[in-house]
Order: C-alpha cells, then structure tokens, then sequence
C-alpha cells in the first residue's frame, strides 16, 4: 500500500474566477484533506471526512497552517537553456544567434543532455511546477535524456524533439525527413509511456522551411492528440522576416494556419502582437496563446494584452509559462508576479484568485489535461504544492497585517519563490524534501 494522507488548507478552482468575491469559483476548506493511494487522490475534502475514509496506520502529514494545492503547470520552457539564463544585451533575433543556438549545440552529448535535464526537473520541483511543456534541442538525443529523466520521476510532462532546418547553425539543424522519422520514432518509445506526452516542435517559421512545416502538418494529422508547440508574433523583427520567408500568407499566424497547425493542442507561445484577424484565428481553432511575461520583459519583446484576449467577443485560450531562459526564472510566483505587473501596463488587474486558477487549473484546461492534474479533485493525479506565507522575514511581517486568503495568495505571488514552496508531491510521493540541498 502506498496510502498518504495530508492535512492542510487545501484550495483548488472549479472555474474562472470572474471578480475577486467569486467564492463559488474554488474550493477552500481550513482544515482539508486529501486521501492518496497509488499516485492519485483518491479523496478530499474537509479532514475529519477524509481521515474517516483511509485505512487505520496510513501515513499522515501535517502541514497545517500551510496551504495544499494542484502542483503549478509551466506551459513553455526551454530545457537546454539553463545556461543562457542572463545572457545580456540582444533582444529575440540576435538572442538565439549569439547566445542560444552555439549552447544548444552541446545537446548532441547525452551525458550532458541528461544532466541538464536532472537539474532541470529538479529546479521546477524546488518552485513547485509539477508539471512542465518542454522544447528539447534540434538533437533526438536531447528528448531521449528528457523523457528518461521524466519518467523515472514519474512526472507528467510533455516534451518535443525541435525541428528547424534553416536559418541555424549547421550544428543545430535537421532535414524536414529527420525531424519527421525521430519525432515519428519519440512518439514510438515514449508517448504514452507512463505519464510522458510527446509534442510536434517545429521551433518557428523562421528556423523551418515551407518543407519541414508540411511535415510538421503531417505529424499533427497522424496525431491528432498530440500537442503542438511553437513560438508566435513574440517580436516585430520576427514578425517582419517571417513575413518575408512567407510572402504568400496573409500574416504570421496564417502561415501555421496553411500548414494545418492550429487547432485546440496547438501551443502559441508568446502570441504577443496579433492583429484582430489573427486574435480570431487563434479564438475560432481553439489555440492557446502561452504568456511568457519574464521573457517578454526581458527580451524587451512585448507587453502581452492578457484581459483584451479574454474578454474579446471570440475569447483566445490562454496559458501562462516561464519560457525559460528567454524567461528569467523557474518559479510560476515569480512568473505571475511579473505576469501582474505586464497587465497592470495594460491598464488592467489579474486578482489573486485568476492568478492561482491560471497556476493550476487554467494551465490545466489550456493543455486539455485537467481529467489529470491542475485540480485537487478525486481520480486526478497526486501532484501537489504546499506553500508558506510566512517564508521568509519579510513574507513573515507582511503576513501579520493580511486578513483574508486573496491577500494570502497575492502576497505569496508578490514575495514568494521556491522559498515558499514547503513541499512538493509527485504522483503522490514527495519530490523537493528528497533532492539535493540547492
Ligand atoms: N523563438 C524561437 N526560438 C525561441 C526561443 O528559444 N526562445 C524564445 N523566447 N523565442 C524563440
Ligand atoms: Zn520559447
């Protein structure tokens, strides 16, 4: 038996939370519980009922006063980019020549590729993100090293070999038949395997030619379950040399459209600078614009219009991510502290309650895998964070003049960073209590 009961504050969304007193959007019980057997919830609710349900002897942790909720799901990070973190100076364009493509070339070493994969699961355990959507490097090597690492963690991740075939350093490309046969051959040995999800890369229309983008198309229509993920209108020298590679579409997200990649899995990272027409595009196929707020910010990219997408006549699903080392950190907290910020220059709010529902549940919908994780709900998967306000000195005196659980999230989003992350479960057994000190 591997039964595991948890006491805590527990909070998990059941929808949107339309305005910050929307308290029929979530579910929170002060002194909650949640039943584990075998890597899913099996129960939750308040403790009393859920104790009252687990077989004398099970193992129980307190973590009372902490809260208890759905891992954090990061939609877009680059895990060969651990090392281009803090690259200074360029924005997009010269970013990826100068900096990102010569470090992903070292991903053609397995040995290498396995160790930056080690540590980076272990840094989004340590920031509490349970689950990530990863682009490996050009290399087929580098998903193997990914999905290896993955699954012996028992994480649910979903990872793609990317493809890009021009416009890169020789090192750096594959050919649209390469990209096809080791993303055909990835799909073959892990998707589907334990809790692994492969995903169709093409990195972006400047790095694929109109070929490799066929082919692209063609692995969706063989996959139509897969997810698919690229970059999009992240910056307007991209947009503009897109454009040119491109003369015969309409605009940048037509030229996806032409190859049949839009569509409900289909993962637009940064989305930032899309024309009304394209706003549509994406709203009628049911993509996901993925907001990048650390990277957009850092790369001087763009300001990403969060509100106007959700509340346009044909709202754009959207999901939230590190975008990682583009993104300048690994904590989902940070990543909506900054997202917050990029809003409020929209002239908007995000309150704390759409924060925390975009974390988990929102990230979860926009994956099309909340029957799995991204709630606390019954028959779903154990991934689990528990935070502390109170982490650190400063979080510690805020939090002796806050009076409600909104102020609670929105400080734990403003202070907060791996610091607050008490715990993290995956499939139900814990996973940062076990790494290595940092
Ligand atoms: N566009 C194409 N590749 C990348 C990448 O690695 N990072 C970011 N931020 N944008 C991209
Ligand atoms: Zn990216």
């Amino acid at each position: 038996m591997t039964s595991l009961l948890l006491r805590g504050r527990t909070l998990t969304f059941l929808r949107w939370p339309d305005a910050i007193d929307d308290t029929a959007a979530f579910r929170y019980v002060e002194d909650g519980g949640l039943l584990i057997d075998n890597g899913k919830i099996v129960a939750a609710g308040a403790y009393a009922d859920v104790a009252a349900k687990a077989v004398p002897g099970t193992r129980t942790v307190d973590h009372r006063p902490h809260l208890i909720l759905p891992g954090f799901i990061d939609c877009h990070a680059h895990f060969p980019q651990m090392q281009v973190i803090a690259s200074y100076g360029a924005e997009l364009l010269e970013w990826l020549n100068k900096y990102t493509f010569p470090e992903e070339t070292k991903f053609e070493n397995a040995q290498h590729g396995r160790r930056i994969a080690r540590l980076f699961l272990d840094e989004l355990i340590r920031h509490g993100t349970t689950s990530v959507v990863a682009y490996c490097s050009v290399h087929k090597q580098s998903a193997e090293d990914f999905f290896a690492e993955s699954h012996a963690r028992d994480m649910l991740n979903v990872a793609g070999k990317v493809m890009m075939d021009r416009n890169a350093p020789p090192a750096l490309t594959d050919t649209p038949k390469s990209g096809y046969d080791d993303t055909k051959a990835l799909i073959a040995e892990w998707h589907g395997k334990g809790r692994q999800h492969v995903a169709v890369t093409p990195r972006f229309a400047i790095t694929s030619s109109p070929a490799q983008m066929e082919m692209a198309g063609t692995l969706m229509r063989e996959h139509p379950d897969l997810h698919m993920q690229t970059h999009l209108s992240e910056n307007h020298a991209e947009i503009a040399f897109t454009c040119e590679l491109y003369p015969e579409a309409t605009d940048y997200t037509d030229v996806y459209a032409r190859y049949g990649l839009l569509g409900p899995k289909a993962l637009f990272g940064h989305s930032i600078h899309l024309s009304e027409r394209e706003a549509d595009a994406l709203s009628d196929s049911g993509s996901v614009a993925v907001f990048c707020p650390t990277s957009n910010l850092f790369l001087g990219s763009g300001l990403f219009d969060y509100q106007r997408y959700r509340r346009r006549e044909k709202p754009i699903r959207i999901a939230a991510a590190t975008d990682v080392g583009g993104g300048t950190n690994y904590s989902m907290l940070r990543t909506m502290d900054e997202g917050y910020k990029v809003i409020a220059l929209n002239g908007e709010k995000l309150n704390p309650f759409q924060s925390f529902w975009q974390l988990t549940r929102g990230n979860a919908e926009a994956l099309s895998l909340v029957d799995r994780i991204g709630t606390l709900d019954a028959g779903t998967d154990a991934d689990i964070v528990v935070l502390d306000a109170r982490a650190t000195p400063a979080m510690r005196l805020r939090m002796e003049t806050v009076a409600s659980l909104a102020e609670e999230l929105f400080l734990l989003q403003t202070l907060g960073d791996d610091r607050a992350v008490r715990e993290v479960y995956v499939s139900g057994k814990p996973a940062k209590s076990d790494l290595p000190a940092a």
